[in-house]
């Protein structure tokens, strides 16, 4: 069976990869959660130039002051929640940094060690975002792990951008990866070997979506949102067989970052304007907590995009 071939599975896993189709999220360890928000302040955000489709025609057209008030709203939200926000020093010129999502990938091991593994980014310019963030996970006693790293400037490296193409089964140690604009293939099998994760490989097959969390949110053990159209049949069947509810959203609402969103104990805060999603989310039973991001937006990102969760 093709789909078999995007499960990469820790080496005690290996002899059963072909029982996939037995596997439930049950077989996988449980992980511990983060329970806190790490945010950068927008302070030096605006857009320069364009990485990605959201960009076209947004150069120079962000209002700081309303970006400051949306940020500084969301912050509140996670506080609203019992989340407590740590900050980042931002730096002057890296104007994507406020995109706390992208740069790393926070983790545990077994015995509750944090770890962090620092990402490579595709734009060189973000790259630059890199040690300012392992700076901060250094004096916060995380084991850096650098495995993507290219000091050296030649790109023998796969590019990998952390949360923003590799996210976490719920509470599980089961890592969804996706392979498309921004993160290549080869980071699938880096990660697995070192964390000795089971990691599945999703194709994003749409240039829109350009990195998993602007395709895909999972908002509890059994429970993600996706937008069928950014991924092939394989990625489809996966995502299928390992959520028993998966709740698929228009093409309008995806493209409204609907999915860019984050869920916390049954809440899930969401950019604004998505009536659809927010009315599906209720009859579930989750609580949809609705944010103003536009200014974020022009830059290609929204409220999953804004933060890290950290430990
Ligand atoms: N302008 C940023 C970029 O193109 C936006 C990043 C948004 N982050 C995300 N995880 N989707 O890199």
């Amino acid at each position: 069976m093709s789909k078999l071939s995007h499960v990469i599975c820790p080496q005690h896993l290996v002899a059963k990869v072909e029982m996939v189709e037995k596997y439930g999220v049950d077989n996988f360890r449980k992980r511990i959660e983060p329970t806190k928000v790490l945010m950068c302040p927008p302070t030096f955000f605006t857009v320069k130039t364009v990485q990605n489709p959201f960009m076209e025609g947004k150069v120079g057209t962000v209002d700081t002051e309303l970006a400051q008030k949306q940020w500084q709203a969301l912050k509140e939200v996670y506080e609203s929640l019992g989340c407590e926000v740590k900050t980042i020093e931002p730096v002057e010129d890296l104007e994507d940094m406020v995109f706390a999502a992208n740069q790393v990938l926070p983790g545990t091991y077994e015995n509750g060690r944090t770890y962090v593994v620092l990402g490579e980014m595709r734009n060189e310019k973000r790259n630059q975002e890199v040690p300012w963030y392992r700076k901060w996970f250094q004096e916060n006693d995380y084991h850096i792990i650098d495995i993507f790293d290219s000091k050296d400037n030649k790109k023998h490296s796969p590019c990998f951008e952390g949360q923003g193409d590799a996210i976490w089964h719920p509470g599980r140690e089961l890592l969804w990866l996706a392979n498309g604009p921004r993160t290549d293939k080869e980071s699938a099998m880096l990660l697995n070997m070192t964390l000795s994760v089971t990691v599945i490989q999703l194709n994003l097959v749409d240039p829109r979506f350009y990195h998993l969390d602007t395709c895909f949110c999972a908002i509890d053990e059994n429970t993600v949102m996706i937008y069928e159209g950014a991924f092939d049949s394989d990625g489809l069947a996966l995502i299928k067989h390992f959520f028993k509810n998966v709740i698929s959203v228009s093409e309008k609402e995806a493209l409204n970052f609907a999915l860019n969103a984050v869920a916390i104990n049954g809440n899930v805060i969401l950019q604004k304007g998505s009536p659809e999603l927010v009315a599906t989310l209720k009859k579930n039973g989750f609580n949809p907590i609705e944010v103003d991001t536009s200014e974020f937006m022009k830059s290609g990102g929204s409220v999953f995009c804004m933060k890290m969760m950290v430990y």
